[in-house]
């Protein structure tokens, strides 16, 4: 029965995670994986989350199942962190927000709905992207079109290139859109861009994806809904998949949410409805502690305020690292520009390098970065920052002897 199965290749990102952990050099350093690091290289359970699973533990009467979309909690508080608490869209009954296994699950329940239920047959999404997008939105049926995204020289939005693919857009098609500190590039829209492209979106009739997985990590909870905020008060409709991974520290548990916004509150019961009805036949109901936790952080005044706190500590220490990478990387190798670095935003940076330089930076100096040249700023520290630049600069210089 299974004899005729290949191997499927690796992920790339997780792929090499396993790489790293089998290499035995004790000087190894990962700058792979899109989990954040403290400067002790450890990826910690923040002081909310711990308090709140004291809490959770005292409280908790019940394993019992959680309902399809989990509760009516976490959907409220997740829809008010997501638009804001006053977002007309929330006031007008617009909107409807499951719970879901981390931000991926989130996409996947919106591929699907939107291939079974609402006749979208393809996708735009920007080239490059996070590696899972298209296998996402493939393995719901949905056919991916890519638009370019950088600049050749990889140290730039190519914005015209942008525009010019997706007016060959059609009415129905989907779009994915990195609200805030884009994956893999660190490159994001600016404010103007936005208008442009929801412009486009709108006049083309295209059902925009908001995919929020760093909510908080580019200037702030607030400041990186703004787009996504005006405009669906404008009354448009689409869909915001955000995630608690990265701005909790939930990696693990697996939680994220799925927030419909129709343009008239009488469609919200059937949107609702279907994403129910597709939730139950692939994961049935969500996990519960970390929907726990979300729920419990966010509705706690104390606890969110530390939340915020330690949120805003994990965004400074990104600013911080991303300022002294690229003074450092300047001061070995004064002839390349590395200045595109502090205009990128959030955990990951483009750095510049090819597939070649990273393959050398990992064979020779035990240094993972993803083949694309993507680093995890956050894996930088004081104990390896020196290391890092110093490796960079000898396969930049022996790739320009080459
Ligand atoms: C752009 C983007 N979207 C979605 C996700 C999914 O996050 P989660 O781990 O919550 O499934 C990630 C995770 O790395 C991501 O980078």
């Amino acid at each position: 029965m299974f004899e005729e199965l290949k191997i499927a290749p690796p992920d790339p990102v997780f792929g090499l995670a396993e790489m790293f952990r089998a290499d035995p050099n004790p000087a190894k350093i990962n700058l792979t994986v899109g989990a954040y690091q403290t400067e002790d290289g450890t990826t910690p359970v923040l002081n909310c989350v711990k308090q709140a699973e004291k809490l959770i533990h005292e409280r908790q009467t019940t394993k019992n199942y959680l309902p399809i979309d989990g509760t009516a909690t976490f959907a409220s508080l997740v829809a008010r962190l997501v638009l804001g608490e006053q977002h007309p869209a929330i006031a007008d009954g617009r909107t409807a927000t499951a719970h879901t296994p981390g931000g991926t699950g989130a996409l996947r329940v919106a591929a699907d709905l939107l291939h079974q239920q609402c006749g979208t047959r393809r996708i735009w999404i920007g080239n490059p992207t996070w590696a899972n997008h298209p296998q996402i939105f493939k393995a719901a049926g949905l056919e991916v079109l890519w638009f370019p995204y950088l600049t050749p020289d990889q140290r730039g939005l190519d914005f015209e290139h942008f525009l010019d693919a997706l007016e060959r857009a059609e009415s129905g098609d989907a779009i994915l859109l990195h609200t805030v500190c884009h994956n893999p590039t660190g490159f994001d829209l600016s404010r103007e861009q936005w208008m442009q492209t929801l412009e486009l979106v709108k006049s083309k009739e295209m059902v925009p994806i908001f995919d929020f997985a760093y909510q908080g990590f580019g200037e702030g909870l607030d400041e990186d809904a703004a787009v996504l905020r005006q405009y669906f008060a404008d009354g448009h409709a689409g869909i915001v998949c955000n995630s608690f991974s990265k701005n909790m520290g939930l990696y693990g548990e697996r939680v994220g949410g799925l927030t419909l916004v129709t343009s008239e509150s009488r469609s919200q019961p059937a949107v609702l409805s279907q994403v129910k009805a597709i939730i139950r036949t692939i994961y049935s109901t969500p996990p519960q502690h970390g929907g726990a936790i979300v729920e419990t952080v966010l509705s706690d005044s104390q606890l969110r305020s530390e939340w915020i706190v330690e949120l805003d500590t994990m965004r400074r220490r990104i600013i911080d690292l991303r300022e002294m990478f690229a003074e450092r990387l300047a001061e070995r190798i004064p002839d390349h520009d590395f200045s595109f670095i502090r205009r990128q935003v959030g955990m990951f940076s483009f750095s510049g390098l090819s597939r070649e330089q990273v393959i050398r930076l990992r064979s020779e100096f035990a240094i993972y970065a993803v083949e694309s040249g993507r680093i995890n700023i956050a894996g930088i520290n004081s104990r390896n920052l020196e290391t890092i630049c110093d490796a960079i600069a000898k396969c930049v210089e022996q790739t320009a002897e080459c």
